[in-house]
């Protein structure tokens, strides 16, 4: 039997009613994909969770559903965010804060989410982060701060990003990185580091990662390379250095580069490259299937260049804008193809 504690009585039902109404009622307009608490936003439920979306929104939704799992606030101008914001969605997975106008973001933020794979900060107005942003993150997988100002990296910043594997910081105003700024990020493939104000990189910047397979520096001011820049990533498939200005690129630059598809040194300020610099690239695994580019840079076409040409003529199948692809130098041959050249040394 029953206690009476359980057991209805006219007078329960009473005051169950309208909680049972209300509870119907929010059955209804969830079913529409809205609630009432967050009646900005869209939510949807499933087995696996809550996802929140709000868009064009005043301020940072709240309550959240203790299952959310998914958490978009974008397009929303917000200057700030509460400390406390995330508190009762421990359970959250993805976090989009695109296109909102945060300055800074509060030091314990990410502490209850310590399942959260995607955080993605694009266009925003992030100047730095706190020191201790990601000591709970070890979860994290994706990391997007893409066009943020954010200048003077630390090396704190990164701490605690054990499982880090994308990392966009492109179109930033970073101008330099410190040592092992991505000493911790082992499982990193994809670095995006370009249109930044970078003038050089730090000794040994990329040994921490072991498996980077695209890595972007386009839109910097590179003007060199350091020895072994590249040594540590023999799996990479991808690498933009175009729109640099680099003068200079030493023989043992790419030597360890057999995995690479795809190379991009247009719009630079090479005038020659030593010899054999390309004989091993993408050898022999890939072959630099997906080509490469070397146009816009003030070639002096002499015989420092002897190579280049033989290398050239074996691979041009996959060379990109060969039209802008030119002669500086010398006098005589000042705007003539460097293929033309080749054609010429060949004959
Ligand atoms: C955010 O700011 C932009 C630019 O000032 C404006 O066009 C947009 O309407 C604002 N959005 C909201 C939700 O306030
Ligand atoms: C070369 O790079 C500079 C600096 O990033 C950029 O402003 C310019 O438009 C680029 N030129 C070409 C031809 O792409
Ligand atoms: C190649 O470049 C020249 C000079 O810049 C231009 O006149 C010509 O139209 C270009 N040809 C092609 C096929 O793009």
């Amino acid at each position: 039997m029953a206690s009476p504690r359980h057991r209805g009585s006219p007078q329960d039902l009473n005051t169950c009613l309208p909680r049972i109404l209300l509870l119907l009622a929010l059955l209804v307009t969830s079913a529409h994909g809205i609630v009432s608490s967050l009646e900005e936003c869209l939510v949807l439920r499933s087995a696996e969770g809550s996802t929140v979306s709000c868009y064009s929104v005043p301020r940072f939704p709240s309550p959240l559903p203790d299952d959310t799992v998914h958490l978009s606030v974008e397009f929303s101008n917000l200057t700030e965010l509460p400390p406390r914001a995330l508190q009762t969605c421990k359970r959250l997975r993805e976090l989009h804060l695109s296109s909102n106008r945060l300055r800074e973001l509060p030091q314990q933020l990410l502490a209850p989410v310590r399942g959260l794979q995607v955080l993605d900060l694009t266009h925003n107005e992030l100047r730095g982060l706190p020191p201790e942003l990601f000591h709970y993150s070890a979860a994290l997988r994706t990391l997007v701060l893409r066009d943020n100002q954010l200048q003077d990296a630390r090396v704190t910043w990164l701490w605690g990003l054990r499982s880090l594997e994308h990392l966009d910081l492109a179109k930033n105003r970073l101008r330099a990185l410190p040592r092992g700024f991505l000493i911790s990020l082992t499982y990193l493939s994809t670095l995006d580091l370009g249109h930044n104000l970078l003038e050089t990189l730090p000794h040994g910047l990329l040994l921490g990662p072991s498996r980077l397979q695209r890595l972007h520096l386009e839109g910097n001011r590179l003007r060199r390379l350091g020895l072994g820049t590249f040594g540590p990533q023999p799996f990479l498939r991808v690498l933009f250095l175009n729109d640099n200005q680099l003068t200079e690129v030493v023989d043992s630059t790419f030597w360890n580069l057999r995995e690479l598809d795809m190379l991009d040194l247009s719009n630079n300020s090479l005038s020659s490259i030593p010899p054999r610099l390309f004989a091993s690239l993408g050898r022999p695994a890939r072959d630099m299937q997906d080509g490469f580019d070397l146009s816009h840079n003030p070639w002096v076409c002499n015989e420092d260049l002897r190579d280049l040409y033989r290398w050239l003529q074996d691979n041009k199948h996959k060379m990109f804008s060969k039209n802008d692809t030119r002669c500086a130098g010398p006098e005589a041959l000042k705007g003539r193809r460097l293929l033309d050249v080749v054609d010429l040394e060949s004959l």
